[in-house]
């Protein structure tokens, strides 16, 4: 039975550790596992990965893998994925082949823009809040200046700080609407210490604007964040190719041609499946988002909403057929960082950027569109073709027979029996059952 403790933090690991095994877990093979099996050789490394986060007690791993001949604007990419779930990276390295053959994927950044916000509350007089506003802007910009002065000395910094009255909403209530641009870095830490500092030289210079009334000058700061929806953040990934290029031993080209946008429109109207379908393209942005160690929360939330821009969920790409040729096309808003945070801490986040050319964060916005828009082509093929379960179990295939415990040998035999057989939970299990029994 679990209960509370005081100063867990304060532990060392090896506490922690014991407290698990008193506490939580009467399997002594549980705590051998946590220190011995998962804990990293070199105490370096460990200990890089015990101070990521706090209360660390092991390291909880995840398959890292790599998608290769992926052909992004002409340029080749292998592109690095951490998930667990069986068939992505097959289908990634599928589609990747697939478009190799039909001159790859192209691609363009749309914006880069960041947002940042400071919610505050103000009952005054809106002529008084707009004039204040417009003399103290240049103030706000100064106010951070040791904080911009090396983004912008690369380019980037603060694009523009507007005003928004939202009293429509909720009474009283307005907002800094802030946009940066923080080129390679995500920029989050930026975003809100600026944001941060904007806040108190807002409420410092609205208590010395001799217009305000005493109670005008209690400018109420609720909360100073950055905003993870980031519609002017966004990239799009495009393939096409004739419509005769699209045949397969599994369906004529015209009728797959045709279902397959006919089931993109589907995921365009239906909000149910609107949401599996752009679940199959996070399959594959998650991962490379994993992989180059950024912020999959921040991208999902993020991805959702602009999903919903419209005022209804819907699909994140997009097929057309026309004049004979099929275009299928994704565009995403995606905040992500080449630098900062874990990229040149954590070794394999490290790896997965130089196996991807180092690139800018630009650059990656593109390669996670294309790993989305990638992934997305190969689940609706499967879909409108042979269904989905055929490949999926085939990958999960090996989860199954490590679950019950099959051995090397009947593993392999086992794969090679059911290459052309129909795999499901009833059939794996009678299937070694017999195995086991000869
Ligand atoms: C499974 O992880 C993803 C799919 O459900 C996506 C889709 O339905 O498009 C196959």
């Amino acid at each position: 039975m679990n209960t509370p403790v005081e100063g867990f933090s304060k532990l060392s690991k090896t506490q922690k550790i014991d407290w698990i095994a008193t506490n939580c877990t009467k399997d002594p093979k549980q705590t051998k596992m946590l220190l011995q099996q998962y804990w990293n050789s070199d105490p370096r490394v460990q200990q890089l990965h015990d101070e990521f986060i706090e209360n660390t007690i092991s390291n909880y791993y995840l398959p890292f893998a790599v998608a290769p001949n992926f052909l992004i604007n002409d340029r080749l990419y292998a592109i690095p994925m951490a998930i667990e779930e069986s068939s992505v990276v097959a289908a990634a390295s599928k589609a990747a082949k697939f478009w190799l053959e039909r001159g790859g994927f192209k691609t363009e950044v749309l914006g880069t823009e960041k947002v940042g916000q400071v919610h505050f509350m103000y009952r005054g007089e809106q002529n008084k809040l707009t004039d204040f506003f417009n003399s103290v802007r240049p103030k706000l910009i100064t106010s951070v200046a040791s904080i911009t002065q090396s983004m912008e000395k690369r380019g980037g910094g603060i694009n523009d700080i507007v005003l928004r009255n939202l009293t429509d909403k909720i009474e009283g209530y307005h907002q800094l609407h802030c946009t940066f641009e923080t080129l390679d870095a995500m920029g989050a830490n930026f975003i809100n210490s600026c944001l941060e500092q904007f806040a108190k030289t807002l409420k410092e210079e609205a208590q010395n604007h001799k217009a305000f009334t005493k109670e005008e000058k209690n400018i109420e700061v609720v909360m100073s964040i950055l905003s993870n929806y980031v519609p002017n953040c966004l990239v799009r990934a495009e393939v096409s190719c004739p419509v005769s290029e699209l045949g397969s031993d599994d369906m004529p080209a015209d009728e797959f041609a045709q279902k397959f946008v006919q089931a993109v429109n589907i995921a365009k109207a239906e909000p149910y499946r609107a949401v599996t379908h752009n679940k199959g393209i996070m399959n594959g942005i998650d991962a490379v988002v994993l992989a180059t160690g950024n912020d999959f929360r921040a991208v999902e939330a993020g991805v959702h909403a602009f999903a919903a821009k419209e005022g209804q969920y819907s699909s994140l790409t997009h097929a057309t057929v026309e004049d004979g040729i099929f275009r299928f096309w994704i565009e995403v808003p995606l905040a992500l960082g080449t630098v900062g945070g874990l990229t040149s801490l954590h070794p394999l986040v490290k790896l997965a950027l130089e196996i991807l050319q180092n690139p800018s964060a630009k650059e990656l916005m593109q390669i996670m569109a294309v790993a989305g828009l990638a992934q997305n082509f190969a689940a609706v093929r499967s879909l409108v073709t042979t269904g989905i379960q055929k490949g999926h179990m085939k990958m999960h295939l090996l989860n199954m027979l490590n679950q019950l415990g099959a051995t090397e040998s009947e593993k392999q035999e086992l794969v090679t029996y059911f290459k052309d057989k129909t795999i499901t939970n009833a059939s794996v299990k009678e299937a070694l059952e017999q195995l086991k029994s000869m």
